[in-house]
Protein backbone atom coordinates (compact mmCIF):
# COMPACT_ATOMS: atom_id res chain seq x y z
CA UNK A 1 0.00 0.00 0.00
CA UNK A 2 0.87 3.56 -0.77
CA UNK A 3 1.79 5.12 2.47
CA UNK A 4 0.43 8.48 2.80
CA UNK A 5 2.98 11.55 3.52
CA UNK A 6 1.72 15.13 4.77
CA UNK A 7 4.67 17.62 4.28
CA UNK A 8 3.86 20.85 5.84
CA UNK A 9 6.68 23.42 4.84
CA UNK A 10 8.58 25.98 2.07
CA UNK A 11 8.00 26.04 -1.60
CA UNK A 12 10.84 28.24 -2.93
CA UNK A 13 12.34 29.03 -6.43
CA UNK A 14 16.09 28.50 -6.37
CA UNK A 15 17.98 30.96 -8.63
CA UNK A 16 21.24 29.18 -8.65
CA UNK A 17 24.61 30.72 -9.62
CA UNK A 18 27.61 28.42 -10.14
CA UNK A 19 31.10 29.94 -10.07
CA UNK A 20 34.50 28.92 -10.01
CA UNK A 21 35.63 30.90 -6.96
CA UNK A 22 33.12 32.66 -4.32
CA UNK A 23 33.23 36.61 -4.23
CA UNK A 24 34.75 38.27 -1.00
CA UNK A 25 32.81 41.04 0.35
CA UNK A 26 32.88 43.85 -2.39
CA UNK A 27 33.92 41.95 -4.67
CA UNK A 28 32.59 41.50 -8.06
CA UNK A 29 33.25 38.32 -10.19
CA UNK A 30 31.98 36.62 -13.26
CA UNK A 31 30.82 33.46 -12.96
CA UNK A 32 30.29 30.47 -15.07
CA UNK A 33 26.10 29.63 -15.69
CA UNK A 34 22.84 30.08 -13.92
CA UNK A 35 19.64 28.19 -13.51
CA UNK A 36 16.60 28.52 -12.24
CA UNK A 37 15.08 25.21 -10.43
CA UNK A 38 12.44 24.14 -8.36
CA UNK A 39 13.19 23.67 -4.14
CA UNK A 40 12.18 24.62 -0.81
CA UNK A 41 12.86 22.10 1.50
CA UNK A 42 9.44 21.45 1.96
CA UNK A 43 8.81 20.90 -1.46
CA UNK A 44 12.11 19.20 -2.13
CA UNK A 45 11.17 16.55 0.22
CA UNK A 46 7.60 16.58 -1.24
CA UNK A 47 8.68 15.44 -4.40
CA UNK A 48 11.15 12.97 -3.08
CA UNK A 49 8.55 10.78 -1.19
CA UNK A 50 6.23 11.19 -4.37
CA UNK A 51 8.75 9.68 -6.58
CA UNK A 52 9.51 6.65 -4.42
CA UNK A 53 5.87 6.06 -4.52
CA UNK A 54 4.12 7.63 -1.30
CA UNK A 55 0.73 9.91 -1.63
CA UNK A 56 1.99 12.91 -0.71
CA UNK A 57 0.21 16.08 0.18
CA UNK A 58 1.88 19.43 0.61
CA UNK A 59 0.69 22.18 2.53
CA UNK A 60 2.18 25.74 1.88
CA UNK A 61 1.65 28.88 0.58
CA UNK A 62 3.19 30.52 -2.72
CA UNK A 63 2.82 34.04 -3.86
CA UNK A 64 0.78 34.86 -6.86
CA UNK A 65 3.62 35.99 -9.40
CA UNK A 66 4.90 33.83 -12.14
CA UNK A 67 7.30 31.75 -9.96
CA UNK A 68 4.14 30.48 -7.53
CA UNK A 69 2.48 29.15 -10.69
CA UNK A 70 5.39 27.66 -12.37
CA UNK A 71 6.03 25.85 -8.98
CA UNK A 72 2.61 24.67 -8.56
CA UNK A 73 2.41 23.43 -11.92
CA UNK A 74 5.35 21.80 -11.24
CA UNK A 75 4.22 19.98 -7.91
CA UNK A 76 0.89 18.74 -9.99
CA UNK A 77 3.35 17.24 -12.56
CA UNK A 78 5.53 15.21 -9.50
CA UNK A 79 1.52 14.48 -8.60
CA UNK A 80 1.75 16.46 -5.03
CA UNK A 81 -1.80 16.99 -3.70
CA UNK A 82 -1.84 20.86 -3.22
CA UNK A 83 -5.17 21.69 -1.00
CA UNK A 84 -4.17 25.41 0.23
CA UNK A 85 -5.09 26.53 -3.60
CA UNK A 86 -5.26 30.33 -3.34
CA UNK A 87 -1.62 32.51 -3.95
CA UNK A 88 -1.28 34.84 -1.01
CA UNK A 89 -1.73 38.07 -2.26
CA UNK A 90 0.60 40.51 -1.94
CA UNK A 91 3.93 38.50 -1.52
CA UNK A 92 6.43 37.37 -3.41
CA UNK A 93 6.89 33.35 -3.93
CA UNK A 94 10.06 32.51 -1.90
CA UNK A 95 13.18 32.63 -3.40
CA UNK A 96 16.81 30.45 -2.69
CA UNK A 97 19.46 32.73 -3.85
CA UNK A 98 21.95 29.83 -4.20
CA UNK A 99 25.31 29.94 -4.95
CA UNK A 100 27.30 26.35 -6.07
CA UNK A 101 30.97 26.42 -6.51
CA UNK A 102 34.01 24.02 -6.38
CA UNK A 103 34.34 24.42 -2.30
CA UNK A 104 30.63 24.28 -1.20
CA UNK A 105 27.43 25.32 -1.60
CA UNK A 106 25.25 29.05 0.41
CA UNK A 107 21.86 29.78 0.22
CA UNK A 108 20.45 32.97 1.32
CA UNK A 109 16.43 32.17 1.49
CA UNK A 110 13.95 34.72 0.90
CA UNK A 111 10.99 33.17 2.63
CA UNK A 112 8.25 35.95 0.88
CA UNK A 113 4.85 34.09 1.14
CA UNK A 114 6.00 30.63 3.21
CA UNK A 115 5.56 32.96 6.02
CA UNK A 116 1.78 33.27 5.07
CA UNK A 117 1.72 29.71 6.38
CA UNK A 118 -0.29 30.27 9.81
CA UNK A 119 -1.95 27.80 12.37
CA UNK A 120 -5.11 28.73 11.31
CA UNK A 121 -4.60 27.51 7.33
CA UNK A 122 -3.34 24.44 8.52
CA UNK A 123 -6.40 24.30 11.04
CA UNK A 124 -8.41 24.26 7.73
CA UNK A 125 -6.65 20.45 6.81
CA UNK A 126 -6.89 19.02 10.33
CA UNK A 127 -8.40 16.28 8.63
CA UNK A 128 -5.70 15.59 6.03
CA UNK A 129 -3.41 15.65 8.67
CA UNK A 130 -5.27 12.87 10.67
CA UNK A 131 -5.13 10.31 7.40
CA UNK A 132 -1.43 10.72 7.23
CA UNK A 133 0.82 7.97 8.22
CA UNK A 134 3.71 10.26 8.63
CA UNK A 135 3.85 14.19 8.76
CA UNK A 136 7.32 15.73 7.20
CA UNK A 137 8.34 19.36 8.91
CA UNK A 138 11.03 21.72 8.09
CA UNK A 139 12.26 25.27 9.52
CA UNK A 140 11.14 27.57 6.45
CA UNK A 141 7.85 28.14 7.53
CA UNK A 142 6.72 29.99 11.38
CA UNK A 143 7.94 28.66 14.26
CA UNK A 144 4.36 28.42 15.48
CA UNK A 145 3.04 26.90 12.15
CA UNK A 146 5.38 24.12 12.70
CA UNK A 147 4.07 23.62 16.66
CA UNK A 148 0.76 24.03 15.34
CA UNK A 149 1.29 20.93 12.77
CA UNK A 150 2.91 18.50 15.68
CA UNK A 151 -0.15 19.22 18.19
CA UNK A 152 -2.33 18.21 15.29
CA UNK A 153 -0.39 15.24 14.39
CA UNK A 154 -0.45 14.50 18.05
CA UNK A 155 -4.31 15.05 18.87
CA UNK A 156 -4.35 12.38 15.96
CA UNK A 157 -2.00 10.10 16.86
CA UNK A 158 0.21 10.58 13.41
CA UNK A 159 4.31 10.12 13.94
CA UNK A 160 6.11 13.15 12.91
CA UNK A 161 9.39 13.85 11.69
CA UNK A 162 11.29 16.98 11.68
CA UNK A 163 14.30 18.47 9.62
CA UNK A 164 15.16 21.13 12.19
CA UNK A 165 16.53 22.86 8.97
CA UNK A 166 17.89 26.31 8.82
CA UNK A 167 19.36 25.79 12.39
CA UNK A 168 17.63 27.36 15.20
CA UNK A 169 17.26 26.93 18.73
CA UNK A 170 13.84 24.77 19.03
CA UNK A 171 11.61 25.08 22.18
CA UNK A 172 10.97 21.74 23.96
CA UNK A 173 7.01 21.82 24.16
CA UNK A 174 7.77 21.27 20.47
CA UNK A 175 10.95 19.14 20.57
CA UNK A 176 8.72 16.92 22.36
CA UNK A 177 6.13 16.07 20.19
CA UNK A 178 8.53 15.05 17.30
CA UNK A 179 9.14 11.09 16.70
CA UNK A 180 12.24 11.69 14.49
CA UNK A 181 14.58 14.44 14.12
CA UNK A 182 16.94 14.86 11.50
CA UNK A 183 19.31 17.48 12.07
CA UNK A 184 23.15 17.97 10.15
CA UNK A 185 25.85 18.30 12.56
CA UNK A 186 25.56 22.44 12.53
CA UNK A 187 21.69 22.13 13.32
CA UNK A 188 22.10 19.45 16.71
CA UNK A 189 24.69 22.01 18.47
CA UNK A 190 21.60 24.88 18.32
CA UNK A 191 18.81 22.63 18.91
CA UNK A 192 19.03 21.96 23.15
CA UNK A 193 20.70 24.13 25.55
CA UNK A 194 24.08 22.11 25.53
CA UNK A 195 27.15 24.18 26.04
CA UNK A 196 29.45 24.36 23.11
CA UNK A 197 31.71 20.79 23.11
CA UNK A 198 29.38 18.99 24.79
CA UNK A 199 29.56 15.55 22.98
CA UNK A 200 26.88 14.39 20.88
CA UNK A 201 25.68 11.65 23.15
CA UNK A 202 24.30 14.10 25.81
CA UNK A 203 22.77 15.96 22.94
CA UNK A 204 20.75 12.78 21.78
CA UNK A 205 20.32 11.86 25.65
CA UNK A 206 18.54 15.08 26.27
CA UNK A 207 16.07 14.66 23.26
CA UNK A 208 13.10 12.41 23.87
CA UNK A 209 12.83 11.87 19.75
CA UNK A 210 14.85 9.95 17.63
CA UNK A 211 17.88 11.38 16.58
CA UNK A 212 19.23 10.78 13.14
CA UNK A 213 22.29 13.03 12.78
CA UNK A 214 23.10 13.61 8.62
CA UNK A 215 27.10 14.16 8.36
CA UNK A 216 27.53 14.62 4.78
CA UNK A 217 29.82 11.90 3.29
CA UNK A 218 30.07 10.59 6.38
CA UNK A 219 26.54 8.91 6.61
CA UNK A 220 24.56 9.06 9.37
CA UNK A 221 24.61 8.49 12.95
CA UNK A 222 22.05 7.00 15.52
CA UNK A 223 21.83 6.29 19.14
CA UNK A 224 21.76 2.96 20.54
CA UNK A 225 21.89 2.94 24.39
CA UNK A 226 25.12 4.86 24.94
CA UNK A 227 26.94 4.38 21.52
CA UNK A 228 26.48 5.99 18.34
CA UNK A 229 25.88 3.88 15.65
CA UNK A 230 27.26 4.96 11.99
CA UNK A 231 25.52 4.11 8.60
CA UNK A 232 27.96 4.94 6.13
CA UNK A 233 26.84 6.83 3.23
CA UNK A 234 27.38 5.82 -0.64
CA UNK A 235 30.64 6.85 -2.13
CA UNK A 236 29.46 8.75 -5.97
CA UNK A 237 30.87 11.54 -7.93
CA UNK A 238 28.52 14.33 -6.51
CA UNK A 239 28.13 17.14 -9.00
CA UNK A 240 25.35 19.41 -6.85
CA UNK A 241 24.94 18.42 -3.31
CA UNK A 242 22.18 20.92 -3.41
CA UNK A 243 18.83 19.16 -1.54
CA UNK A 244 21.07 15.97 -0.14
CA UNK A 245 19.31 16.41 2.90
CA UNK A 246 16.16 16.69 1.52
CA UNK A 247 16.66 14.21 -0.53
CA UNK A 248 17.35 12.17 2.52
CA UNK A 249 14.24 13.39 4.67
CA UNK A 250 11.63 12.17 1.97
CA UNK A 251 13.05 8.76 1.84
CA UNK A 252 13.69 8.81 5.13
CA UNK A 253 9.90 9.61 5.71
CA UNK A 254 9.05 7.36 3.08
CA UNK A 255 11.04 4.70 4.57
CA UNK A 256 9.97 4.69 7.69
CA UNK A 257 5.96 4.97 6.75
CA UNK A 258 6.61 1.77 4.97
CA UNK A 259 7.71 -0.15 8.17
CA UNK A 260 11.57 -0.13 7.75
CA UNK A 261 13.41 -0.69 10.88
CA UNK A 262 15.78 2.66 11.59
CA UNK A 263 19.13 1.02 10.57
CA UNK A 264 17.79 0.11 6.94
CA UNK A 265 15.14 3.40 6.85
CA UNK A 266 19.04 5.32 7.31
CA UNK A 267 20.27 3.06 4.79
CA UNK A 268 17.91 3.40 1.80
CA UNK A 269 17.35 7.27 2.57
CA UNK A 270 21.57 7.58 2.07
CA UNK A 271 21.06 5.96 -1.23
CA UNK A 272 17.99 8.71 -2.27
CA UNK A 273 20.49 11.35 -0.99
CA UNK A 274 23.24 9.92 -3.01
CA UNK A 275 21.70 9.31 -6.12
CA UNK A 276 20.27 12.80 -5.78
CA UNK A 277 23.84 14.81 -5.73
CA UNK A 278 23.93 13.09 -8.96
CA UNK A 279 22.16 15.66 -10.67
CA UNK A 280 22.00 19.88 -10.54
CA UNK A 281 19.62 21.16 -8.76
CA UNK A 282 17.63 19.96 -5.57
CA UNK A 283 14.90 17.91 -7.41
CA UNK A 284 16.34 16.85 -10.88
CA UNK A 285 18.12 13.64 -9.31
CA UNK A 286 15.60 12.70 -6.88
CA UNK A 287 15.16 8.77 -7.84
CA UNK A 288 12.11 6.68 -8.53
CA UNK A 289 11.70 3.09 -6.10
CA UNK A 290 13.56 1.31 -9.22
CA UNK A 291 16.08 3.29 -9.29
CA UNK A 292 17.22 3.13 -5.27
CA UNK A 293 16.60 -0.61 -5.45
CA UNK A 294 19.14 -1.24 -8.40
CA UNK A 295 21.26 1.50 -6.67
CA UNK A 296 21.39 -0.30 -3.52
CA UNK A 297 21.82 -3.83 -5.60
CA UNK A 298 25.02 -2.51 -7.50
CA UNK A 299 26.68 -1.28 -4.20
CA UNK A 300 25.76 -4.58 -2.51
CA UNK A 301 27.52 -6.47 -5.61
CA UNK A 302 30.39 -4.32 -5.70
CA UNK A 303 31.19 -4.83 -2.14
CA UNK A 304 31.22 -8.50 -2.34
CA UNK A 305 33.48 -8.03 -5.21
O1 LIG B 1 17.72 22.28 1.12
C1 LIG B 1 17.89 22.92 -0.10
C2 LIG B 1 16.86 23.99 -0.27
O2 LIG B 1 17.08 25.00 0.68
C3 LIG B 1 16.89 24.69 -1.60
O3 LIG B 1 16.06 24.07 -2.57
C4 LIG B 1 16.46 26.10 -1.28
O4 LIG B 1 15.21 26.45 -1.78
C5 LIG B 1 16.51 26.19 0.25
O5 LIG B 1 15.25 26.26 0.78
NA1 LIG C 1 21.21 17.62 -6.61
Amino acid sequence: MRPKITVIGSVNMDLISMTTKVPLPGETIIGSGFMTQPGGKGANQAVAAARLGAEVTMIGCVGDDAFGSELLTQLKKETIFWPNVEPVTGLSTGVAQITVSKEDNSIIVIPGANDALTPEILERFENIIAESDIILLQMEIPLQTVVKAAELADKHLVRVILNPAPAQKLPSELLNLIHYLTPNEHEVMQLTNVKAGANLLDVFNEITATVVLTKGVEGVYYQNENNLVNIPSYKVKAIDTTGAGDAFNGGFAYAIATGHSLPQACKFANAVAALNVLKRGAQQGLPTLSEVEVFMQSQQEEIRH
